[in-house]
């Protein structure tokens, strides 16, 4: 979709629909509406007082202007309660402004920056959140389909009435831009099936967006890893056909300072390994969803992407240990024991929490990077997801200003973190008798233990542990956030709040 920013009254504006909004109680709109409304002879506030248009939150209300103004349609989308009014409530009312254009089967329209000036809101914030809902909402993965349906939007424009403020709302395009399409392009990863995104073949996919964004790939193939001693990666890949992978992307925008290192679960499918999901049962997640248990390398790989082309001043480097997780004659045994990059030993108790496992080696090599801060972020458990729902992460923090940043993160996102307790107490269930640590916990407390067992590969730098297990995935389902600019499946959770924890990073230097 092409975005336009341009100088006007939007009353005046000729496109297929204009956009504008209402704020519920509002007899006679003022503002953008205002001018709309009285160009229409008032017939907004007449809709408003036959109860047509209450200016509810989410309500999209579509008319016809009958060649009484240059725009075609007007679509008012209402803003709920002023005193309960959100950054989060732009992008959702912008999704479906997007969505109920294309619904229609038209391809333009033309809006105004929702929101701004309200409270606090300020206009460049409400902008990016104009654009990152509109982005976001009209996304779909039709990758696979051979007739898909031929409804697009191709453009938005943005018409605002101050002149001096249209450089402030093109930065913010911009930025939104680059934020969408990067949660666009995770979600386009996590979306796909895992025969299309096998270690080598993800790989290719994260080369050529990389050299696009100007950031630097290293790939490590299986002898490589080998030689690194990475041997829980190599004891998770060791059932596949399909060799493994570590991919280190960095972007270099912040001197000489550390760098913050996201680290993110990359298993392009978890059938379980020798303890065998089942394909389907009762209250579990079916076998073929499995094949988003990469979304913590989607999100911290497009993170890092969004940072190298919005070009911030921080060094950000994503590390993603990318492997299948599949049963064969040669996949490594209950009770098999593997020694990780840091030299640390684990017990495979059960094939299925490899996760643990791949993120073990990685968490140790990001100690070679001197990170300021590691963040991993994981499918981790199905407890994380049975205690929060999909309407949060369980967050997992030993330090507390990296907490502090990631809930201000969570706060301007609306992507939301839960925090979860680390109390040494739980470390009784990870104890092994035959190796430093075993794999698995019980199912008391599951996804508490799974970050107590990462917590023992963090060594010398702030950590936390996001458990999106959750959040990575939307259905249509009462258990699911019910929000337009979040469609079903893959939801790319994560990407923008990474983005903004860097943006707002601010290293000393
Ligand atoms: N990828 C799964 C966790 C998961 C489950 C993510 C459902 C998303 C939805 C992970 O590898 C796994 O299998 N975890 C086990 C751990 C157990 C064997 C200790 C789980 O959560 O059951
Ligand atoms: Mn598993
Ligand atoms: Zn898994």
């Amino acid at each position: 979709m092409r975005i336009r920013v341009e100088v006007g009254d939007i009353s005046r504006w000729e496109d297929e629909v204009i956009v504008v909004n209402l704020f519920e109680g509002v007899d006679h709109p003022g503002g953008a509406t205002g001018a709309v409304d009285a160009a229409l002879g008032h017939q907004i506030s007449a809709m408003i007082a036959s109860r047509d248009l209450s200016g509810a939150f989410k309500d999209v209300t579509g008319f016809p202007t009958f060649d009484r103004i240059p725009g075609n349609r007007v679509i008012v989308v209402g803003l709920g309660r002023r005193e309960d009014f959100t950054l989060d409530r732009v992008r959702e009312v912008s999704a479906r402004a997007a969505t109920k254009v294309r619904d229609m089967g038209l391809t333009t329209f033309a809006t105004i920056v929702h929101g701004a000036g309200v409270g606090e809101i300020d206009l460049g914030d409400a902008a990016e959140a104009v654009v990152e809902g509109a982005l976001l909402g009209l996304y779909r993965y039709d990758e696979h389909k051979t007739q898909p349906d031929g409804k697009r939007v191709e453009a938005m424009t943005i018409v605002n009435l101050e002149k001096a403020r249209a450089g402030e709302i093109r930065d913010a395009v911009h930025r939104a831009s680059v934020v969408g399409s990067s949660v666009n392009f995770a979600r386009d990863l996590i979306n796909a099936p895992s025969n299309v995104k096998t270690p080598r073949l993800l790989t290719e996919k994260i080369r050529a967006a990389a050299k696009e964004a100007g950031a630097k790939l290293t790939v490590y193939d299986e002898a490589q890893l080998k030689d690194l001693g990475f041997g829980a990666l190599l004891g998770v890949a060791r059932g596949s056909v399909e060799p493994p992978r570590l991919l280190v992307l960095e972007h270099a925008g912040g001197g000489r300072s550390k760098p913050v290192v996201l680290v993110g679960k990359g298993i392009t499918f978890d059938s379980g390994g020798i303890a065998l999901k089942p394909l389907e049962a009762l209250g579990a997640d079916p076998m073929w969803l499995m094949r988003y248990d990469m979304a913590g390398a989607a999100v911290a790989l497009s993170a890092v992407l969004a940072a190298a082309r919005l070009k911030l001043p921080v060094n950000a480097v994503a590390i993603a240990p990318v492997t299948e997780n599949m049963p064969s004659g040669s996949a490594q045994k209950p009770g098999d024991i593997v020694r990780t990059f840091g030299g640390k030993t684990i017990e495979v108790l059960n094939t299925d929490a490899e996760g643990r496992l791949v993120l073990a080696d990685a968490l140790g090599f990001a100690k070679t990077f001197k990170p300021q801060a590691t963040i991993d972020l994981a499918t981790l458990t199905g407890a994380a997801k049975v205690a929060l729902g999909r309407m949060a992460s369980a967050m997992f923090a030993d330090d507390a200003s990296l907490r502090e940043r990631l809930l201000r993160a969570s706060e301007a996102t609306a992507e939301r973190v839960w925090e979860m307790p680390l109390w040494d107490d739980y470390d009784e269930q990870i104890k092994s008798d035959f190796a430093d640590v075993k794999n698995t916990g019980g199912r008391s407390a599951g996804a508490v233990t799974a970050a107590k067992f990462l917590q023992r590969f963090v060594d010398g730098f702030p950590w936390a542990h996001l458990d999106i297990a959750g959040p990575a995935w939307i259905e249509a389902a009462p258990d699911s956030p019910k929000k337009a600019y979040l469609p079903t499946g893959a939801s790319g959770y994560g990407v923008r709040l990474l983005v903004r924890l860097l943006r707002d990073w601010k290293s000393p230097g």
